[in-house]
């Protein structure tokens, strides 16, 4: 459930209505609810409320604005973060160093250094090189690293190939088989108090069941490594919960997945983590955007909208759908291709898409653009970055400005033999 709701026949979110927002900061420009992250966030939460003190940490890469992971921080939420610069923006935004997860499979020298700098709960290591490496910095520095072991446990995730993260052939995490010998290797090292397993399989996951699979595995894992004389006080489940794009369509609920995971890990006896990114944020941001104009097409038109591919890159990378509704409600519909202006057939939101009629100047959102959206924008086209704006109750906040194309271009020269 969302705050993005047509009060008047004009699409709100929450107590205020679109064309304001669109008035003030212009368009396109990401818009997110507060009503809605915080809905999320104790929805999640209570979710897994059969399990003893989980640790919650949010995908910072779903959504990394700062008054986001400021609201989350404020829902108790940690962070998941994958590199140096999430992980300053989640110290920035509040949240706590021992609420802080940093996972990923590039971690850098400078970076293994900043968490333990930053003295974060736990890093997620990936493979036995990055292990030997962090244990070898951290005992240099007389400490020892908290650790967990990314496992990966060959599971089909049943999502988008670009997504999908716990198959064999994946980059992520050590082979399952590998694990005892590699987790034995680590543990043994003085820089590392390696005390934990960690998997992520993939994203948008629609279904339950390869998660339960991976964890099952990730279960008789556990139990060995424990015959093995191993400590094992944490396991770190990931995230992937998917979200519904399409009005209408139903994915797992967070209590479902709660469920699942408190019968699969009864008796396990270590403490939770879990890594939810775009079941928070999804659906709590619109992409606001206004039509510039719209052209005649062969067969369908083209609704030629003030956003592109460089904005809201997911149509364009994946192939994925978002709705695309009117602001100002309108009962009458056509067939048309929704495009922005950058000059590739790829910067197309949609075709044929059975879509509110719209003329020039018209208001419209993309849907479900609140993970995985601003963040992952360029400037492509000699376009700037979208503003964010964040609503709470009737108030409304810009969160990150508008970089203007001028901006981008300030921080680039022209060497003096090009005089
Ligand atoms: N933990 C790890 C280690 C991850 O790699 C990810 C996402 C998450 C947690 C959060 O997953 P979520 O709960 O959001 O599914 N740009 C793509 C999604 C990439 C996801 C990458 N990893 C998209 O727009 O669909």
């Amino acid at each position: 459930m969302d705050h993005f709701a047509s009060t008047g026949g004009i699409l709100h979110a929450e107590d205020v209505a679109l064309p304001a927002i669109a008035e003030a900061v212009g368009t396109p420009v990401y818009v997110y609810s507060q009503a809605t992250l915080q809905r999320h966030a104790r929805v999640f939460r209570e979710g897994l409320s059969a399990l003893d003190n989980p640790l919650i940490v949010f995908a910072v890469k779903a959504n990394p604005n700062l008054a986001v992971l400021r609201v989350l921080q404020r829902e108790g939420f940690g962070a998941d973060v994958v590199s140096g610069g999430e992980l300053r923006r989640a110290l920035a935004a509040g949240i706590s160093p021992d609420k802080i997860v940093f996972s990923g499979v590039g971690k850098t020298r400078a970076e293994l250094e900043l968490g333990l700098d930053t003295a974060i709960t736990q890093f997620n290591i990936e493979s036995r090189e990055e292990g030997i490496e962090l244990a070898e910095i951290a005992a240099a520095r007389g400490e020892r690293a908290r650790a967990a072991l990314r496992i990966n446990p060959d599971v089909d995730a049943g999502t988008h190939e670009k997504i999908s993260t716990g198959k064999a052939d994946n980059k992520f995490g050590v082979p399952l088989h590998h694990a005892p010998q590699i987790f034995a290797d680590l543990a043994a090292r003085d820089g590392l108090q390696l005390d934990g397993l960690a998997i992520h399989i993939g994203s948008q996951l629609a279904d339950l069941a390869p998660l339960e699979a991976a964890f099952e595995r990730i279960g008789t894992l556990l139990a060995e490594l424990r015959a093995s004389g191993h400590t094992i006080a944490r396991v770190d489940l990931g995230g992937g919960l998917g979200v519904p794009y399409k009005a209408g369509e139903t994915f797992p609920t967070p209590a479902e997945y709660g469920a699942m995971v408190a019968r699969v890990t009864a008796g396990w006896d270590v403490q939770l983590a879990f890594e939810p990114g775009r079941v928070i944020a999804g659906n709590a941001g619109v992409l606001l955007t206004r039509v510039i104009r719209v052209k005649e097409g062969l067969n369908a038109p083209f609704v030629i909208v003030d956003a592109a591919m460089n904005d809201l890159a997911r149509p364009a990378l994946y192939g994925a759908w978002h709705d695309f509704d009117a602001v100002a409600e309108t009962s009458e519909r056509v067939t048309a291709n929704i495009v922005g202006p950058i000059c590739e057939t790829g910067d197309t939101f949609a075709r044929d898409r059975d879509c509110p009629a719209l003329v020039a100047g018209d208001l419209a959102v993309f849907r479900t653009a609140g993970a995985y959206g601003a963040t992952m924008a360029s400037s492509y086209n000699s376009r700037g970055f979208v503003p964010e704006v964040l609503v709470s109750g009737s108030e409304f906040a810009v969160v990150a400005d508008r970089i203007d194309a001028g901006a981008i271009m300030d921080a680039e020269r022209v060497p003096d033999w090009l005089d």
